[in-house]
C-alpha cells in the first residue's frame, strides 16, 4: 500500500511538473520581464506613472506598487472608459484587485503585469491590495472614480 502511496504522489509530481515546465505554465504568466525592482522609478514608463489616453474612451493607466500605496493613488475616467493596466511593484510583491470587477493581478517586483477592464458603471472603485506585503497592508488602497 505504502508502494501505491508513493507512486501516486510520484506521478501527480511528474503531471505537474510536466504541466508547469513543458507547457510554461507558471505564476508569471502574461506578465513581462522589465528591469530591477530598485531601477523602477528611472525606468520608463515607470518613471511617470499616470494615466495616458491613447483614444476616444481609452486609455493606459502606469501604475507603481509600493509598501504601502499605489502611484498614482486617484484617478478618474470617464464612464465606458476602456483602461488598459500596466502595473509593476518597486518594492516587494503587491496585488491588485478591484472588488465588482474582473480587475484583479498580482503585482511583481521585476514584472510587468498587465489587464483591460472597460468601466461601464459610474461610481467610485477601490484598488485594494491583496497579497501580504507588510505592516501596512491593509493600509494600502487606492480610488478610480468613474464619472
Ligand atoms: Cu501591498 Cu499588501
Amino acid at each position: 500500500w505504502l508502494g501505491i502511496g508513493i507512486g501516486t504522489l510520484l506521478l501527480f509530481l511528474l503531471i505537474t511538473g510536466y504541466m508547469g515546465f513543458s507547457m510554461g505554465l507558471h505564476p508569471t504568466d502574461g506578465m513581462e520581464r522589465t528591469v530591477e525592482p530598485e531601477k523602477v522609478t528611472r525606468t520608463p514608463p515607470f518613471d511617470n506613472p499616470g494615466l495616458e489616453r491613447i483614444g476616444p474612451n481609452e486609455y493606459v493607466l502606469t501604475s507603481v506598487s509600493f509598501v504601502f500605496g499605489y502611484d498614482p493613488k486617484e484617478v478618474t475616467v470617464p464612464a465606458g472608459a476602456k483602461v488598459h493596466f500596466r502595473v509593476t511593484s518597486r518594492d516587494v510583491i503587491h496585488g491588485f484587485y478591484i472588488p465588482g470587477t474582473t480587475v484583479n493581478m498580482m503585482v511583481e517586483p521585476g514584472h510587468i503585469t498587465k489587464q483591460t477592464y472597460t468601466f461601464d458603471k459610474p461610481g467610485k472603485y477601490l484598488v485594494l491590495c491583496h497579497e501580504y506585503c507588510g505592516s501596512g497592508h491593509h493600509l494600502m488602497q487606492g480610488t478610480i472614480y468613474v464619472k
